[in-house]
């Protein structure tokens, strides 16, 4: 019944029904550990907070409408949700993972994981054949980023998951920098999508939680018992605050990335700039993919609001973050602030650096994440920082 409704409407209704007992439009936050029992094992559907809370659970709700879903599984963060889909792993199981994904998921992988036996190769996710020819007998999972972090390469999910569907294994895709309001990988084929939650769910920067959605219900079962075995669940009261931001997450991914793709197109041509990377300008390698991958909820194409740009030198770099003022040097993306970072430095530190040379990661390159401010502030902030 809810998912008929457009995402819009979606956004503020769904998991927000007005409360019963009190006539409050805004349900209530529920800051509680554990619940009565009436009985030994008799209770009101909730027994500890772990295992499930009303807050948490309307907010699960929420976002598994957003993804056009029938199951979301929350956690405290991004990395706590992906290492979470990997915990359904045995022993010598097998990924193949993007070789440009966010750093974060590389430590966890090759500095944690792979101590337990799981076995992750890291391969080009642009190229189909390189993802087919990396899937061998004990593959499980393919785990995609796209638009990737911060190279803005992308992979063509429809076509990857007609591969996993050949080999019978999962496709994973952390949605992060689309959001659901930008991208639908389950319509495109995916099993599972993952969200940094901090990002553009979140979009206040104010909390830290990541994601699991999905309609396979074998597949959520297994992440739902998961989630309540490891208890890397979010606080109710991070799930009240994301209820709150998805109301506006249409609003303002739209607004944000309206704003990017104007920036980009500005920034394209000013002297300073020596390259330039952003999927809706046509010099972007793959502007076809995006404009028909990347869809918001009208159909229309969407390009998301991060743009990365490559300057001179870096001591320009340098002099570029000193001038810089509305945009925030810092970690993270997708909030209503602007905020800039040097990935190679800063999110891909615990990448080694031949890795992130054989990706195309150079120390000069700036990442922009465009919020919601005035536009022309915006630009003429960037215009005066890259000033000599
Ligand atoms: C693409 C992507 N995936 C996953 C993560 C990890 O999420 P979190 O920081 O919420 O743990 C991030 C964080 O920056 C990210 O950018």
């Amino acid at each position: 019944m809810e998912n008929k409704k457009k995402f819009l409407t979606r956004a503020v209704h769904a998991g927000n029904k007005v409360d019963q007992e009190t006539g409050a439009v805004i349900p209530p936050l529920h800051l509680t550990s554990t619940f009565e029992q009436e009985s030994v094992g008799v209770n009101k559907g909730f027994d500890y907070s772990r295992a499930g809370n009303p807050t948490t659970k309307r907010y699960e709700e929420n976002i598994a409408s957003l993804e056009d879903a029938d199951f979301a599984i929350a956690f405290s963060s991004g990395m706590a949700a992906i290492t979470s889909l990997f915990q359904m792993l045995k022993n010598g199981d097998h990924v193949v993972i993007g070789r440009n994904t966010y750093g974060g998921t590389y430590r966890m992988t090759t500095q944690v994981l792979e101590s337990h036996g799981f076995q992750f190769d890291f391969v080009d996710t642009r190229n189909i054949e390189e993802v087919e020819s990396a899937i061998k007998p004990n593959t499980k999972i393919v785990f995609v980023e796209t638009p990737t972090n911060p190279l803005l390469e992308l992979c063509d999910i429809k076509e990857i998951s007609k591969v996993c569907k050949k080999h019978r294994i999962y496709l994973a895709v952390d949605n992060t920098f689309m959001s659901p309001y930008g991208q639908s990988p389950l319509q495109l084929g995916a099993d599972v999508i993952m969200h940094s939650a901090t990002k553009y769910i979140g979009g206040h920067s104010d909390l830290i939680s990541g994601v699991l959605i999905t309609s396979d219900e074998v597949l959520a079962e297994k992440l739902y018992f998961i989630q309540k075995s490891g208890g890397a669940v979010p606080s109710p009261f991070d799930c009240w605050l994301l209820l709150r931001s998805t109301k506006t997450l249409g609003l303002r991914v739209q607004h944000q990335s309206d704003s990017a793709f104007e920036l980009a197109k500005k920034l394209e041509s000013h002297d300073e700039v020596k390259s330039i990377i952003y999927p809706g300008l046509e010099s972007h390698e793959q502007h076809d993919l995006a404009t028909k991958q990347q869809l918001n909820p009208d159909g229309q194409p969407i390009y998301g609001s991060m743009i990365s740009i490559i300057v001179s030198s870096i001591e320009k770099r340098d002099s570029f973050l000193k001038k810089i003022k509305l945009f925030t040097l810092a970690e993270s993306l997708g909030g209503v602030e602007s905020l800039i970072s040097v990935p190679y430095d800063m999110t891909h530190v615990s990448i080694p650096s031949d890795v992130k040379k054989a990706m195309g990661l150079p120390r000069t390159l700036i990442r922009l994440s465009v919020g919601v401010e005035n536009i022309e502030d915006l630009y003429s902030d960037l215009l005066q920082a890259l000033e000599d």
